[in-house]
């Protein structure tokens, strides 16, 4: 594995000379789901898995609705506690997965919340956090090890789950995060976002991390942004539907320039191929970037660029990143997410 990794960074790393950091801007808060209102806190790099219970949970309802909820194609009904459950998410389709290990199903209390809350007992995620299904296991443990051992972080410090993320890996054990690994690397990842071209959008409202369409607000002008939300907000948001997805709106364009960018480099960046499998489904322990959440992408590319994220192998991507600007990341988002997984 590292052998291959090494071979990586000899064969392709002098291609693209390392420049300076080219998105002057700051995170894009469009990718990182922060208002642009909202002044930092330092409060919010200490995020706990207490606070996050909290946070990342449904919004405080006037009067409690203990009424049983359902889904079609599910034989199961649950109340809106039981689906927000931070240690026992609602499991919608069990047929949809493998059986959970108990870290994915339940977590750990006090520290480690269940990875089936936020990534969806099937892994597909949500755009404030992240698909986890499909990876090969080896990049998986590395991520994981990443969190823990301080190499990944978020470029902006109100990303407060990340930060939660970050609590979880370092209560795991290594037989936790391998059994995670291995489940969540069983499933396929299969399509979840519909990329789609406009220079309007639905106004949007941020909760907790993901953006919601503002019922009967009308349309604003897109501009120079994606804005990912949920096929049926109700669905995503109360009822954490699982096989639910996204549709992320993107500038008309963007897709092709994101695919000149992609196979070509362009003279900023080395074509994505070469490491990520020509179909971008992932190549060895190369992770696959096809059809995954464009916010998501935009993220990651961000933090490599930002050295937040300077994992082992996250040194491979610095020169790809290096000299991409905010709206290239974005152009090889709208491209990289449209492609078939
Ligand atoms: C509170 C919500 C939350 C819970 C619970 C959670 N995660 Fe995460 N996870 C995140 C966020 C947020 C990210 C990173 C998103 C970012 O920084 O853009 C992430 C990222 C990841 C990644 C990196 C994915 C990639 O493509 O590199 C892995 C792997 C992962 N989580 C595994 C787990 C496992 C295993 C568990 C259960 C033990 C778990 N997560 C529980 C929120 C969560
Ligand atoms: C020299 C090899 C190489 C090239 C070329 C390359 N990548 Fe990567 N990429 C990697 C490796 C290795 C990782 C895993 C990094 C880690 O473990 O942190 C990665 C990770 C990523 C991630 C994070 C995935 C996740 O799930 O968090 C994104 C996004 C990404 N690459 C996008 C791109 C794009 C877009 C291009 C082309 C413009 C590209 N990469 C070109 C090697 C490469």
């Amino acid at each position: 594995m590292r052998n291959v990794l090494k071979f990586m960074i000899s064969a392709f790393a002098p291609l693209v000379a390392v420049g300076v950091s080219v998105a002057p801007n700051g995170p894009p808060a469009w990718a990182y789901g922060t208002s642009t209102s909202e002044a930092a806190s330092p409060g919010d790099h200490s995020a706990t898995a207490s606070s996050a219970e909290v946070r990342a949970g449904q919004k405080p309802q006037a009067a409690p609705d203990n009424g049983l909820k359902h889904l079609p194609g599910s034989n199961f009904e649950f109340t809106l506690a039981q689906i927000s459950n931070s240690f026992g998410p609602a499991d919608w389709y069990p047929g949809d997965h493998p059986q959970m290990p108990p870290i994915v199903a339940h977590g750990r209390r006090p520290d480690v919340l269940a990875c089936s809350f936020c990534h969806y007992p099937n892994g597909k995620g949500r755009p404030e956090n992240a698909g986890i299904a499909g990876f090969p296991a080896a990049y998986f443990i590395q991520q994981m090890n990443d969190f823990k051992n301080g190499n990944r972080k978020s470029a902006e410090p109100r990303k407060y789950n990340t930060n939660v993320m970050i609590h979880i890996a370092k209560g795991m054990t290594d037989d936790e995060i391998n059994e995670a690994a291995e489940y969540f690397a069983k499933m396929p990842w299969t399509p979840w976002i519909k990329v789609v071209e406009t220079d309007t959008v639905p106004k949007t409202r941020l909760s907790v991390g993901m953006f919601l369409p503002l019922e009967g607000s009308g349309k604003e002008p897109l501009g120079e942004r994606i804005i990912e939300t949920p096929t049926n907000a109700e669905a995503t948001e109360a009822l954490r539907d699982p096989r639910s997805g996204f549709i992320a709106y993107a500038p008309f364009g963007s897709i092709e320039k994101g695919e000149v960018l992609v196979t070509t480099g362009a003279g900023k960046t080395t074509p994505c191929g070469v490491c990520h499998g020509t179909d971008l489904k992932g190549l060895g322990p190369v992770p696959g970037i096809a059809g995954r959440s464009p916010s998501y992408l935009v993220r990651q590319m961000y933090d490599m660029q930002q050295d937040a994220r300077h994992g082992m192998w996250s040194e491979l991507m610095k020169p790809v990143v290096s000299k991409l600007s905010e709206e290239d990341m974005l152009d090889i988002a709208a491209y990289t997410s449209s492609r078939t997984p």
